[in-house]
């Protein structure tokens, strides 16, 4: 296959964005922009469709898909049953990098949940993808945009790279974005609990709701993980990689080099002054490294801020792999 590549900047790219809203409806599969992180989409009622988004990512079939929806009447259309947590997380941050992970309807094709009985729902603020999912007048399934265990892509250049010849179209922004993936809220039990951390921390819920939430250690090691996903390895580049403290300066990537039998010259240094600029560059930089062809990516995290426990959890998923 041939991919289309569309770019934000083309004189036609309103007709061609309509064109890519009727392949998603025809079964096709389409990357696209998103406020976090680029998305590979299909539509979630067409369960061939989300097929192909597992064989496209080489993605492992027990790990399900988020579904991204323009308005509340099609997020609704997806749920079985909400309570009051739904309707007050819903206004306080959709559209927006939040995911809600509820009881399925029977609308959300099979594949989508990946044998679960229920589905994780999102609607993104990105202008592109709003716009997208209202042409296509479907629910549109979508994991981020990267062959599996790859870092997210952050970038177009990202997409291009992973999914040329495997989606029909790609679509391309110029925008950067949030750089870490939606923050995924289980409202499935009683218990409020954060899946997967990301933009919108506990804290921001507890303050714009009152809702208190638990977080779910997904690097504790349990036998069936809440959340499929966050077994996997994840979000790595092929240089190893190693986090270090706020006491680590470049006079040390030597020594640490060689104790790693590996070379300063072939040793990446990448240091964050802040939570957002980290959350921005973190997956691009682990790309570039590769690019470089580094064998070791150092990182010293930003120390503090509302993202540092979603960009600690990738560093982290990204020292294990
Ligand atoms: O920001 C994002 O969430 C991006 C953009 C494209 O929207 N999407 C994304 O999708 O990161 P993906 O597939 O890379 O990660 C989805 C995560 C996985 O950890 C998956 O296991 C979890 O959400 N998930 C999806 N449906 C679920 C469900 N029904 N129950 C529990 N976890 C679910
Ligand atoms: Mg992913």
């Amino acid at each position: 296959m041939e991919s289309v590549i569309v770019k934000e900047n083309e004189k036609d790219f309103d007709k061609k964005l309509s064109e890519a809203a009727l392949a998603i409806k025809n079964g096709k599969l389409v990357a696209f922009p998103t406020e976090t992180v680029f998305g590979l989409g299909a539509n979630a009622y067409d369960d061939d469709a989300c097929k192909s988004i597992y064989t496209a990512k080489g993605r492992p079939s027990d790990n399900p898909l988020i579904v991204h929806v323009h308005n509340m009447e099609m997020a609704k259309s997806l749920i079985a049953s909400y309570d009051d947590r739904f309707e007050k997380l819903s206004k306080a941050f959709w559209p927006g990098p939040i995911s809600f992970v509820l009881k399925k309807s029977d609308k959300v094709c099979k594949t989508v949940s990946a044998g679960l009985d229920t589905v994780a729902v999102r609607m993104p603020s990105n202008k592109i993808a709003l716009e997208l999912i209202k042409r296509a007048g479907v629910p549109i399934a979508a994991p981020s945009a990267n062959i599996s265990g790859r870092p997210s892509p952050t970038r177009s250049e990202h997409v291009i790279f992973d999914l040329s010849g495997r989606s029909d179209y790609i679509l391309c922004s110029d925008d950067f974005p949030i750089g870490l993936e939606s923050t995924v809220v289980d409202l499935s039990t009683e218990d409020t609990v954060i899946l997967r951390p990301g933009f919108v921390s506990a804290n921001m819920i507890k303050e714009k709701t009152g809702i208190i939430v638990k977080s779910h250690d997904s690097n504790k090691k349990v036998s069936v993980p809440k959340s499929p996903g966050t077994k996997y390895k994840h979000y790595s580049p092929n240089a190893r990689v190693y986090m270090v403290d706020s006491s680590f300066t470049k006079n040390d990537i030597v020594d640490f080099a060689l104790s790693k039998n590996s070379s300063a010259g072939k040793t990446k240094f990448l240091e964050y002054q802040n939570d957002v600029e980290m959350a921005k560059n973190l997956f691009a930089d682990f790309r570039q490294a590769d690019k470089d062809n580094f064998e070791i990516v150092i990182v010293k995290p930003a120390k503090e801020g509302e993202l540092l426990d979603a960009n600690l959890n990738r560093l982290i998923k990204a020292c294990e792999s």
